[in-house]
C-alpha cells in the first residue's frame, strides 16, 4: 500500500465491507460498507429496528458476522470473538444494561481494573492503585457513595452510569455506547455527556447510538443514518439531519 493509502486508512478506526446479518427473513444489517472516523464522537442514528444495535453487536463480537468483513486498525476480520474485542481495542455498553448484579458497585469496577477472575477480585485485597482508579471512575459518575451497594439495587439511571464507568475502566481506543443517555435524568445525562467529551479530548474513537435529536446535534462530529440495515446518509450532523430522505425515514416510523 502507498504512503498516501496508509494515511487515508489511519483516519478510520473501524471499516466494514459488505457486512451482513440476517435474523430469519430480516436483514438487520444489509451489505453495509462504512468507515468510522478514528477521532471524535460519531453518532449512529435511525428509526427503531434500523439495525443500530446489531451493528454495534457485530463490531464488538457480541453477535457473529454472517457475511462481510470488519477492518479494525487495519486488521481484516471475518469473525470477532466477544472476549477478544478488548484485544482489538474495543469496548461497549449495552442498550439493556449488563452488570454483575450480585456484586457491589466497587467490585463491578475492580473486576475490570484488576483483570482477575470474579472470585479473585472478591477475596484478594485490591492494590491501592486499582482502588484509586475505581474511586476516580465512580466519582466521575457520582457513584462513589454507593460503592458498597449491590449493583442489582441501583436505580435504572445509576445502573447505566455504572456501565459507562465500566467501559471507561477498559482504557481502550474505541468506545461503543448503545443509547447511553436513554432514560437518564438531566443531571445524569450531563455527566455522561461530560464523559464522552472527555474521551474526545483524549482523542479516542467514540461511537454512540441515540434517538434524541438535541443530543445528536450537540455531540456528533460525524453521523451515520441507518434505515432497514442500510446506510441512508452520512456526514456532518446538521447536513445529514436536514436531508429529506432522513426526515422521511424518521417521520415514517
Ligand atoms: N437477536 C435477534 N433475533 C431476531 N431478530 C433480531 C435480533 N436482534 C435484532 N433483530 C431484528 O433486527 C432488526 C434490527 O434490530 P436492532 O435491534 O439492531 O435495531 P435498532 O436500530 O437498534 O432499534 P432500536 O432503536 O429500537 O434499538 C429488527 O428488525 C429486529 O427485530
Ligand atoms: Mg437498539
Amino acid at each position: 500500500m502507498s504512503e498516501a493509502g496508509k494515511q487515508q486508512d489511519n483516519e478510520f478506526a473501524i471499516q466494514t465491507r459488505g457486512l451482513l446479518k440476517q435474523f430469519a427473513s430480516v436483514r438487520a444489517i444489509n451489505n453495509l460498507s462504512i468507515a468510522l472516523p478514528r477521532e471524535g464522537i460519531t453518532s449512529i442514528v435511525g428509526p427503531n429496528g434500523s439495525g443500530k444495535s446489531t451493528l454495534i453487536n457485530l463490531l464488538s463480537g457480541t453477535l457473529p458476522i454472517d457475511e462481510g468483513l470488519v477492518i479494525i486498525e487495519g486488521m481484516s476480520l471475518r469473525a470477532i470473538l466477544p472476549y477478544d474485542s478488548p484485544n482489538h481495542g474495543i469496548t461497549r455498553t449495552f442498550q439493556e444494561v449488563r452488570l454483575f448484579d450480585q456484586m457491589t458497585v466497587l467490585d463491578n469496577l475492580l473486576v475490570i481494573l484488576t483483570k482477575r477472575e470474579v472470585f479473585g477480585s472478591l477475596f484478594e485485597p485490591p492494590r491501592a492503585s486499582y482502588r484509586n482508579r475505581a474511586r476516580q471512575l465512580l466519582d466521575s459518575v457520582g457513584l462513589w457513595d454507593k460503592r458498597q451497594d449491590m449493583a442489582a439495587n441501583l436505580s435504572y439511571g445509576q445502573r447505566k452510569l455504572l456501565e459507562v464507568s465500566r467501559a471507561l475502566a477498559m482504557d481502550v481506543q474505541i468506545y461503543l455506547f448503545d443509547e447511553p443517555f436513554a432514560g437518564l435524568f438531566p443531571a445524569m445525562l450531563e455527566r455522561v455527556k461530560g464523559l464522552l467529551e472527555g474521551l474526545r479530548r483524549e482523542r479516542k474513537t467514540i461511537i454512540f447510538i441515540e434517538h434524541n435529536m438535541d443530543l445528536i446535534r450537540q455531540l456528533s462530529d460525524y453521523t451515520f443514518v441507518l434505515d432497514s440495515g442500510e446506510l441512508l446518509a452520512e456526514g456532518e450532523v446538521q447536513e445529514v439531519l436536514a436531508k429529506p430522505e432522513v426526515i422521511e425515514a424518521y417521520l415514517g416510523t
